[in-house]
This record gives structure tokens, sequence and C-alpha cells, in this order.
């Protein structure tokens, strides 16, 4: 596909429409980036439309010219999804952040893209409301980006992704038409779900400028408690047993020993390591007190089963903040520890510890080092693969392969190459893995369909 280079004429009838932009200058740097790697592509100009409206007049525009529109929310993705990879123009959504629409008679609420997860979850709690996809950077992304990549976070084993709170979008198409894709209603068989299509199609098929959330009530009671273990694939072989308890646990995370450590330390967060090789976190929750004692004990009677060697109770707020910060810190400190890479596999539950054990005999084979933890409940493990010893010939040319073995086993095991940070740039090469011919042709004509010119977020999730 060739594009049109944005001129200066382009820039300004562009800054006509919306004022509020950057078009040259180290100011555009930040919006070439996001939170995969160091992956760094510079934009020609940055827009911050405020409206339906302006969105609109851009998206024509820049159909009508040629240029490649990428829109982002607030850059946390992990796959590269937001990044301008053909340059010209990023549209950030970041100044459409209100809530428009709070209903509590009917549980919903309308927000803009820019709306922060967190800033949503509070302002629905204090109504008695729920919103429960909870990514590890809730207080920064943006429901928007949320939508783009289906995304999902602790809560979501058992209270699904983002996908199953959208009701309905309002979306700006490659040509500028506006439409809605659902109703705002919590059934609907009114012809193919264009909502479901639009929800992790990562900003290639249109624009989502509004969102109607379903909500739930609030669950206000919760137990949270971290078991240790001295094997880390009989803490992933647990958490079948703790379905199989009869559990519906809200949240059952898993922490390889390596990445609490990074954690802490980085953090400067006091807690003592002993000899234990991985970590499971496991929260229970009800709208009665006397709803989690029932829960909690079958979950002991689970662990028990799997050698845990400790089981701390997290009793006070303090204790609760302190674990859930080790937790979610952990994909950040990888980080700043060294050259990376996240992989987001995914794997029918009960294949946990056939994909644990798998990927460690592959850091052996390949020698890198993996560091992995994640939503253990949904069988969606974070390998990170941190490159330490690997010479820079190694990471380049045999790291792929080792990821290409990586991800054949996540489909051995019933799974898929990503459970909730998407496809974006960097793991498009892989893509061949799960789909056939057939698929991509398919994929293909739905993308022509919406966006003949290829305008929107090109070089994205497939080629
Ligand atoms: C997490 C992010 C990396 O679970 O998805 O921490
Ligand atoms: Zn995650």
């Amino acid at each position: 596909m060739s594009y049109t280079r944005l001129t200066s004429e382009l820039a300004l009838e562009l800054q006509g429409i919306c004022a509020n932009s950057i078009a040259s200058g180290e100011e555009l740097l930040p919006y070439g980036r996001d939170y995969t790697e160091d992956l760094s592509f510079t934009p020609d100009i940055v827009l911050f439309p405020e409206n339906t409206q302006q969105v609109s007049q851009i998206a024509k525009f820049c159909n009508q010219h040629l240029l490649p529109l990428t829109c982002r929310g607030a850059g946390t993705g992990l796959s590269g999804g937001c990044l301008p990879v053909e340059g010209g123009v990023v549209m950030s959504l970041e100044k459409m952040n209100r809530i428009l629409k709070m209903d509590a008679v009917n549980y919903q609420a309308i927000v803009e893209p820019g709306v922060i997860n967190e800033t949503l979850q509070q302002a629905v709690q204090e109504l008695g409301m729920f919103y429960p996809p909870d990514p590890a950077s809730k207080g920064s992304c943006t429901l928007g980006g949320n939508v783009a990549h289906s995304s999902g976070g602790p809560r979501c084993v058992k209270y699904g992704t983002t996908r199953d709170y959208i009701l309905n979008l309002e979306v700006v198409l490659a040509n500028g038409d506006v439409i809605h894709t659902g109703a705002n209603v919590l059934k609907n068989s009114t012809g193919y779900n264009l909502t479901q299509l639009m929800i992790g199609s990562e900003g290639t098929l249109g624009i989502v400028t509004a969102i109607t959330v379903k909500l739930l009530p609030y669950p206000p009671y919760r137990s949270l408690l971290l078991a240790t273990f001295k094997s880390a694939s009989e803490a992933c072989a647990c958490v079948s047993s703790i379905f199989q308890a009869g559990v519906q646990p809200s949240a059952i995370e898993f922490m390889d020993r390596k990445g609490v450590a990074l954690s802490v330390r980085h953090q400067n967060i006091a807690f003592q390591q002993g000899d234990e090789a991985a970590y499971l976190l496991i929260e229970v929750d009800g709208f009665e007190e006397s709803e989690l004692m029932p829960q909690s004990e079958k979950v002991y009677e689970a662990l028990e089963k799997h050698g845990v060697i400790d089981v701390l109770l997290a009793e006070d707020s303090e204790t609760r903040e302190k674990f859930w910060k080790i937790r979610r810190s952990i994909g950040e400190v990888v980080k700043q520890h060294s050259i990376y890479k996240e992989e987001d596999t995914v794997v029918t539950r009960s294949y946990l510890p056939d994909l644990y054990e798998g990927v460690l005999k592959l850091s052996e084979q390949y020698g890198f080092e993996a560091v992995c933890y994640g939503h253990a409940g949904d069988g969606n493990l974070h390998v990170n693969i941190l490159k330490t010893n690997m010479s820079d010939e190694q990471w380049q040319n045999q790291l792929p392969e080792a990821i290409r073995e990586i991800f054949k086993m996540c489909k051995q095991y019933g799974g898929t190459i990503s459970g909730e940070h998407g496809i974006g740039l960097v793991q498009k090469s892989y893509m061949d893995i799960v789909m056939t011919e057939a698929h991509f042709e398919i994929m293909r004509g739905i993308k022509r369909s919406f966006d003949p010119n290829m305008i929107l977020n090109p070089g994205k999730i497939f080629a």
C-alpha cells in the first residue's frame, strides 16, 4: 500500500479541522511509543479531537488523501498496537474523556474512549455498581484501548474480559460515516454482531467514539490469600483443583519466584521469600461476608492437595494492597531489569502445568531467562523473556524460533497466542500458527469492507 506523505499544506488543513495538535519537534516522540519493548515510530502529526464530529472529519480527510491514521488511548499497550509504523497521522483520543451518562436504573454507563479504566470503576462504585475488567495498567489505560484489545485483568476469571461488558459502540468508519454497532440492551439478535467484531480489532476497522458498558451490582466483601508452593508446576496444577472444588474465585494469579523477587526489590516492598518456587494469589468475593468462609475453606483443601507450604491471609487492607502491588508491578519491573519480550500465552486451564514446564524447557534449550506470571485461572500465562546472557545474535535470530515453539505449544494445549494483550505489531508474524489461509482471507475481506483504502492502523494484526 502506498500512502501519501503529509505535506505542510495537508497538515494545515488537518489543523483546520482540529486545532489541538502537535505538528513538529520532540513532542511528537511520546506518541510514537507505547509500553511494548523499546519500539518507537515517529508520527508526522498528532491530533487531539474533542468530539465525534472532529474524529469523523479527520477520518474522512485521511481517507480522501490516503494518509495513514493510527489511533491511541494512553499508550499502555503491550503488543505495539498503537504504534504509527507508517508515520502519518496519530489521533489521540485522550481529550474525549467524559462519562456521558450514568444509568443506575439499567446498570449501564456511556463513556467516551479516553475515560481511564479506574475512573469509570470508581464512578460506578460510588453508585453501588461494578465494572469488573481491571488491567494491570487500570490507573492509566483508557476504555478505548481496552475495547481495542478486549483487555483483561485479574478479575476477568470470574467476570469476563472487556468483551463481556460492551453493549454498544459508536464508531467512526474510515470514510467518516458514524454508526452504532448494536443497541443499549442486554440481548440482541439483530444481524451480524458488529459490536463484538469491533472489540479486539485494534483500531483497524473503525474508531470508537462512545462506549455503552454493562455494569453489575458491586460485591463489597472479599478475602485474599497468598499461597506459597515448593513446586511451580504444582501451583499451576492446583488452579484446576480449586475450580474442581466448586469455587469460582474472583482472582487466581500465578507468580513465579523470580517475578516476585524482582517486584519486591524494585518497589522496595517488605516481603521475605523462603524456599518457595511459586505463588498463587487467590481472591474470593461476595455480597455477604458469610459467603467468603465456605469458599476459602474449599480453596484451602485444594491447596493442601498440591503441597502448599504456607498460606498468608491478607487480614487488613494494607496487606491486601501489598500483595496486589507485588503482583501488579511484575510486568513493569521486568522492563526496568532487562531487555525483554513479553508473550501473552493462553491455554485450556488444565494444561497450565504443561505450558509452564514447556516454557522452562525452552528457556534452557535457547538460553533465555523466563519470568512467568499471570491470570492462571484463565489459563493465561504472561511469559516474560529476558535477554540476560543471550548474545545479540541469539536474541535476533534464535529467539523468534523459541517464541514460535512457545506459541505452537499454546495451540497444542487448546489455546492461542494472545489472551488479552492483542496481536498488534509484535505478534503478527506468529499468526500463521493459529490461523489458516482461510482465516486470513476472511479477515482481509472484513478489513476491505470497513477500510478499503487501508488507512486505519496499517501494519497491524496481519500482513
Ligand atoms: C499484567 C499485564 C501485563 O497482567 O497484563 O500484569
Ligand atoms: Zn495480564
